[in-house]
């Protein structure tokens, strides 16, 4: 479950490549993806990996983790616009073949209810790519929330806030609320990605390392899912033993 791999790159490559064997085998295959630094090399590399193949995407089908809410469409901080930049626009993925949830919408409950109905019309999603907030949060379901629910509006923690930050001029122009995928559709995906790379990542690691399933560790529940790769640089693993 547990891997360590000597760089970012190493991992970035790993996983373009299941990315790759995953949509061979299934052309229509739902992925899941994830925005975050942690996710910039692995989709840099699997752009470089389709075009350099000839991979046909046109099946595919991708739902996003997560949107703030409150920001302008097409806001260059949305996880829209990082995915626009990231994959989609450089792979000439149409807009048809993409779900995000949309921060916008008028009835957020009704949104939530549509993203999660989208997802169970697919059976789920072929594979789930994962990164991971210092707390412990998978796309934005804090600590504490139940691994039983579905795509939801969250209050972001005042970690959170301040981590995503950085992307922004100020704390003051972060958004407080998302919504995110659930828990329970992350769980239900029949293959689990977790990448997480950098020094900073490592005490996090360490307490996941060590958790039992525990909400409060929301990463945590991943390990009771049959087929979950947990994938860290060397500094990410820099405080776990030897495995
Ligand atoms: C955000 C996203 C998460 C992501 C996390 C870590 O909070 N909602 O899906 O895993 O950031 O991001 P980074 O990869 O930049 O450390």
């Amino acid at each position: 479950m547990f891997k360590i791999f000597s760089s970012p790159e190493d991992i970035a490559k790993k996983v373009s490549e299941l990315l790759y064997s995953t949509i061979k085998q299934k052309p229509s295959a739902a992925l899941g993806l994830a925005t975050g630094s942690t996710m910039e090399p692995v989709y840099a590399y699997f752009v470089k990996q389709v075009q350099e193949t000839g991979l046909d995407l046109s099946q595919v089908t991708t739902f996003n983790l997560d949107e703030y809410i409150g920001l302008p469409f097409g806001h260059p901080q949305s996880y829209w616009a990082f995915m626009q930049q990231h994959l989609f626009e450089p792979l000439n993925i149409a807009q048809a073949q993409t779900h995000l949830p949309c921060g916008n919408a008028k009835v957020l409950t009704d949104e939530c209810e549509q993203y999660t109905q989208k997802i169970q019309a697919l059976g789920g999603l072929d594979i789930q790519l994962l990164g991971i907030g210092s707390n412990g949060h998978i796309g934005f379901n804090e600590p504490g929330t139940p691994f039983d629910r579905c795509t939801h509006v969250v209050d972001l923690t005042e970690e959170t806030r301040l981590d995503n930050s950085r992307f922004f001029n100020d704390l003051s122009e972060m958004p407080t609320q998302a919504v995110t995928m659930g828990i329970a559709e992350i769980m239900s995906a029949k293959e689990v990605v977790l990448v997480a790379t950098g020094l900073h990542k490592s005490k996090t690691m360490r307490h996941l390392y060590e958790s039992e399933p525990d909400p409060n560790m929301p990463a945590s529940i991943l390990k009771t899912h049959p087929n979950v790769k947990i994938w860290l640089d060397t500094e990410a693993a820099a405080l776990l033993p030897k495995i």
